[in-house]
């Protein structure tokens, strides 16, 4: 499966902050925002994955992220030049997906959780589509989907006015190869984007739609504005310091997937032992 990281968008929800710096690359506490999401594909079992950036902002990725070879995988760059949707990734991935099925995560989206990680670990392959719902307070901020009294996933609207259910649809989709044809054929919404909601319908209509609840242990921040920021890093920073384990490292995810070594970690923990975040990596390698 290959896997997609969405990181491009005008930011305009953090400006003036986002007229110099890619929101992706802004910290959530103490690592770059795009290193959640990354660290979430790996966890999920991808090993080749596209970032896709605004062109002004590409160069500063490639800095960051280089060739993935620090993690054990691959990561390769495309633009896109307007923030057309999140639905286009598909396009302008084309080539890029080939033949294979696709996992998209959003660049500014937070998972954590124990229920999420071993879902992920059962998601290796997709047939049809697979997304997750989250029970959120302020659902008409987001795609949500609704549930028949089965459980069975009935409907799928993107920020309704009134929404029909309290489960928001998370940034993270699981896509067979049929996903790069859909996100051709479905047609922009009345705010110019090709939705990712329109190729989650589409999925619903055929019936090949897995709608996976995440449980209220597991976490899902969506850091698209300034609060939700500020209060993602409260959350990294709180739960490190007390537990002492590193959310959102792609070293420790690459490491728990047997793609790096515990002397590797070490070494790449070594690197970053000013900054404090390497002391985290030394110690998850001596786990
Ligand atoms: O966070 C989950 C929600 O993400 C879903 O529930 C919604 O169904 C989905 O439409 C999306 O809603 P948002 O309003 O949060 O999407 P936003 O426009 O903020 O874009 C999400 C991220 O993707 C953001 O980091 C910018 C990036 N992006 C966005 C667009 C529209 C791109 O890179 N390119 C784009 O064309």
């Amino acid at each position: 499966m290959k896997g997609i990281i969405l990181a491009g968008g005008s930011g305009t929800r953090l400006y003036p902050i986002t007229k110099g710096i890619s929101k992706q690359l802004m910290p959530i506490y103490d690592k770059p925002m795009i290193y959640y999401p990354l660290s979430t594909l790996i966890s999920a079992g991808v090993r080749e994955i596209l970032v896709i950036t605004t062109p002004e902002d590409a160069d500063a990725f490639r800095r960051l992220l280089g060739t993935g070879s620090d993690w054990g995988v691959m990561i390769d760059y495309a633009v896109q030049p307007k923030p057309e949707g999140l639905a286009q990734a598909f396009i302008i991935g084309e080539d890029f997906i080939g033949g294979d099925s696709v996992a998209l995560v959003l660049g500014d989206n937070i998972f954590e959780g124990a229920g999420l990680t071993e879902i992920l670990g059962e998601i290796r392959d997709v047939e049809g589509g697979a997304i997750f719902a989250y029970e959120v307070s302020d659902p008409q901020r987001y795609g949500v989907v609704a549930f028949d009294e089965h459980g069975t996933a009935t409907s799928i609207e993107e920020k309704p006015a009134e929404p029909k259910s309290p489960y928001a649809v998370v940034g993270l989709y699981f896509y067979d190869n049929d996903v790069v044809d859909i996100a051709k054929t479905i047609s922009p919404s009345e705010r110019g984007e090709l939705e990712i909601t329109s190729v989650n319908e589409e999925y619903l209509r055929r019936g090949a739609l897995r709608v996976h609840r995440l449980h209220r242990g597991d976490v899902w921040l969506d850091t698209g504005t300034i609060d939700s920021m500020s209060e993602a890093s409260a959350y990294v920073e709180v739960i490190q310091k007390r537990t002492g384990t590193v959310i959102g490292s792609p070293e420790v995810a690459a490491y728990r997937e047997g793609l790096i070594s515990s002397a590797e970690l070490a070494s790449l923990g070594k690197a970053a032992l000013k900054s404090g975040y390497g002391q985290y990596l030394i110690e998850a390698a001596r786990d």
